[in-house]
């Protein structure tokens, strides 16, 4: 099948173009390398930005996608704040772009990646799918709107979506040849690791006064073939005649912050100083998935079950790689 994956240089996305790439589907990937760099030679590559409709469409015209992964986005939530407007165009003029030139094509299926921040700050342990919608940074707002969107249009025209909502997407690819770098990184698991690989030990966890076990922050950690499986999976839903969906994609199991330093000790075998500094605004205390929505409908659940697994697969990339 020929797939469009979008931002397909970046984390998840690169993973997404290696899995595809191994079941022989011909893939484009449209990136604008703001944050990517990992470039397949096996794909169609090009370099352009989603904000650009009329290049978009262009290029829309030349092929007929079966479906369009879309990865291209924004994410770094404390920068949201601080630029909503950038982060507006680029995340939801980006995807509106994306979708009409789509529907201009006739190209009808498109898996987004939205994210557990649509939920906010959660009232329950777990989250559920149908839980009240309440995003308390930009980025969150950017996600809700996108999903929205989605499923006004797929109730309108014969637009197929599946809006899947990532936690906190982790590791690496068992190769070793892609992982996690995002620039500048803000994620927990390759900040700590791009720090130990620099031979500094200082870790800072922001807020120990949460009320959780050890006062720290509880996120869930899925790792990123796992959640690139689940786009794969989520495929078949295309056969149906309407498809508006949306899943969360996790592993169901809250890891609190100093658990995960202590994960990191363990499999790096570097002793750790952790120094605490006050809480950040907008830091939900808890954030888990319910994932029986996805179990029961794609009968997916992670293969990566272990956390100190997920944490050796991204600490081999880290030691191999030149970031
Ligand atoms: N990493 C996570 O834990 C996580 C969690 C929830 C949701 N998500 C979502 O998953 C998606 C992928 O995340 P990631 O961690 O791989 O991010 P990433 O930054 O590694 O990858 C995003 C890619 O999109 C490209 N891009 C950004 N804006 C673009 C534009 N306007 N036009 C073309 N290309 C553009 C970047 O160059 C980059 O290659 C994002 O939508 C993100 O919001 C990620």
């Amino acid at each position: 099948m020929k797939f469009l994956v979008t931002g397909g240089a970046g984390y998840i996305g690169s993973h997404m173009v290696k899995f595809l790439l191994s079941k022989n589907h011909e893939i484009t990937v449209f990136d604008n390398l703001s944050s990517g760099k990992f470039i397949n030679n096996k794909i169609n590559f090009i370099k352009v930005d989603l904000v650009n409709l009329n290049k978009l469409d262009q290029l829309m015209s030349k092929k007929k996608f079966d479906a369009v992964f879309h990865f291209a986005a924004l994410s770094i939530v404390n920068e949201s704040e601080k630029k909503p407007r950038k982060y507006y165009l680029n995340n939801v003029q980006g995807t509106k772009n994306l979708i009409n030139s789509m529907i201009k094509y006739n190209i009808n299926n498109l898996i987004f990646s939205s994210s557990a921040s649509v939920y906010g700050a959660p009232k329950t342990k777990k989250i559920l799918e149908r839980h009240k919608l309440k995003p308390i940074s930009e980025y969150g707002r950017n996600k809700k709107e996108i999903e929205k969107i989605l499923v006004r249009i797929g109730k309108k025209k014969n637009f197929k979506s599946i809006s899947f909502r990532y936690f906190n997407a982790a590791g690496a690819d068992e190769t070793a040849k892609i992982g996690e770098n995002h620039k500048p990184e803000t994620h927990l698991i390759p900040k700590i690791l791009n720090s130990i690989k620099r031979k500094k030990k200082k870790v800072y966890i922001y807020g120990n006064s949460y009320k959780t076990i050890d006062g720290t922050c509880i996120r869930d950690y899925v790792h990123v073939n796992d959640i690139v499986r689940a786009h794969y999976y989520g495929l078949k839903k295309f056969r149906q005649k309407k498809c508006i969906l949306n899943y969360n994609i996790g592993s169901g199991k809250g890891y609190s912050v100093l658990e995960i330093i202590k994960g990191i000790e363990k499999v790096t075998k570097v002793k750790l100083k952790i120094v605490y500094k006050k809480k950040r605004k907008g830091d939900p205390p808890i954030l888990i998935a319910d994932c029986k929505k996805i179990l029961k409908d794609l009968k997916w659940k992670p293969k990566y079950k272990n956390i100190n697994k997920i944490l050796s697969t991204a600490w081999r990339w880290h030691k191999k790689s030149f970031i």
